[in-house]
């Protein structure tokens, strides 16, 4: 295989970004009260805040789209959306919803009451919401080496299993509605469930009669790196593996917005006729009629075509390579990120590049802030601001949107990286304090939100996702 990695499509449209000067973005940064969310996004050069909802369809997603069948009921796009998700996922009922945390609302709604506990490997921030919503208790249970950034293991997003079966134990199994994992495992760094560890949580949950779901945002991610890391699988397509994978589950959530590969959408998926019901009962109320969910029939399309393009190796190949070219080139020169990198981000550990800076005054703020004056770059912080002081960890996340920045886009990221990390030693104090509420975005962040209005704790390792 060529050493060069090189993007496995032509580009046929394009969208200008802008230059800004250190002045201007210096301006801009302060007018924005150094919080991030705030700037338009029309004066960052490169947007790496999210993977979510950011990437580029391809010619046959548009060409698609083109067939959408908007009819309230009964859709021709709802059929094709149908057929692409089960040809994957395998699971009786399809429930499209706007995104995935409308499809986790909705789940959860159906399946948690008050007293409950739901286990995760990591729950992401609108899943642990949802959960807690209905009065149910979110627990992580990802392995102690998905805790520590530096520590590399080829399947950091596993579920301890020892610890599964204690909580089972402990809880007993009426105190469980079901078993989440999720793939790759976002708030744990972009790290992936390997397929023995999925067929030891779902032999667990077997035996003790609690279904098993599926947080399947990265799905096809995560299939490749069970094809590059896993004995057995190297021969297997990304496609074969996520089918193997799905069949250990019992349904899923699902954000179209990652390996969807579209701008929006999402769905639920069960085999469980009983709970299909209740959830499109729900789904009426607030989403749309089930052929729809929340979503026009042209956006059913997109998926369906997107679904399948997210498995494809060529793209995968890229994908994964990419990411870890970041990762790994910040990484040879010191910069000290969360080992190995992830499929959809590199995190950089914010307290090991800023030692100096007080935990206190925001690390991962303070280097966010400096990645946009330095370049126009624009990251996430995941630490003490979003989480409060519970958060053991502060980084700072580059995700990387789909198909839509080019490997000379990731050179210029890499090289004002390395020119922030060269002069470290003078970003000596976070450039900006606690942000009051009011000055949030509205919907976005509900973690920041929420920890800034009660200063709830979150557990280690619930803190690396917006
Ligand atoms: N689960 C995981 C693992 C996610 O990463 C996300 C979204 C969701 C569920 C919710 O999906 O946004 O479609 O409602 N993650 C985005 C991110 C927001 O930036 O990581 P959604």
């Amino acid at each position: 295989m060529p050493r060069t990695i090189i993007e496995p499509f032509r580009i046929k449209s394009v969208e200008p970004i802008r230059w800004t000067t250190r002045v201007q973005r210096e301006a801009l940064l302060r007018a924005a009260h150094y919080n991030l969310f705030l700037l338009p996004s029309a004066d960052v050069l490169i947007d790496l805040l999210t993977d979510s909802g950011t990437g580029a369809m391809s010619t046959h997603q548009w060409a698609a789209i083109m067939e959408g069948d908007e009819s309230y009921a009964g859709s021709k796009s709802f059929d094709r959306f149908r057929i692409s998700v089960q040809e994957i996922f395998g699971y009786r009922h399809v429930i499209p919803t706007h995104q995935g945390r409308a499809a986790e609302r909705i789940l959860f709604g159906v399946m948690c009451k008050k007293g409950d506990v739901v286990p995760n490997n990591t729950h992401f921030d609108t899943t642990r919401a949802n959960v807690e919503a209905t009065g149910a208790e979110a627990v992580d249970l990802v392995i102690p080496e998905g805790r520590e950034p530096g520590t590399r293991h080829p399947f950091k997003g596993n579920m301890d299993i020892a610890a599964l079966e204690e909580l089972i134990n402990r809880k007993r199994r009426q105190r469980i509605p079901l078993v989440m994992l999720t793939v790759t495992n976002n708030s744990g760094g972009g790290q992936p469930v390997s397929m023995e560890n999925v067929r030891q949580v779902s032999a667990a949950c077997r035996k003790h009669g609690i279904p098993l779901y599926f947080d399947a945002c990265r799905f096809a991610e995560n299939s490749y790196f069970i094809k590059l890391r896993e004995k057995g699988y190297e021969a297997k397509t990304p496609k074969q593996i996520a089918q193997e994978m799905f069949g250990y589950g019992d349904g899923c959530t699902m954000s179209a917005k990652k390996d969807g590969m579209a701008n929006i959408g999402g769905f639920l998926c069960t085999n469980d006729d009983l709970l299909a019901q209740q959830e499109k009962d729900l789904l009426i109320l607030t989403e749309g009629y089930p052929t729809y969910g929340g979503l026009a029939g042209r956006d059913l399309e997109a998926i369906a075509v997107g679904l399948q393009e997210a498995l494809e190796e060529d793209y995968l190949h890229y994908r994964i390579a990419s990411t870890a070219y970041l990762g790994d080139h910040i990484a040879a020169q010191g910069v000290p990120i969360v080992q190995p990198p992830g499929g959809h981000a590199v995190y950089i550990d914010a307290r090991a590049f800023l030692p100096h800076v007080p935990v206190e005054q925001f690390p991962a703020v303070a280097l966010a802030c400096e990645l946009y004056l330095e370049g126009g770059i624009r990251a996430v912080e995941i630490g003490r601001l979003m989480f409060g002081a519970s958060a053991t960890m502060d980084l700072v996340r580059l995700a990387i949107p789909r198909r839509v920045y080019t490997q000379s886009h990731v050179d210029y990221v890499v090289e004002i990286i390395l020119e922030v990390w060269k002069k470290r030693g003078s970003i000596s104090t976070s450039p900006t304090k606690r942000r009051s509420c009011a000055t949030l975005p509205p919907n976005w962040n509900r973690s920041l939100r929420r920890t800034c209005a009660d200063r709830r704790g979150f557990v280690a390792g619930d803190i690396t996702s917006p």
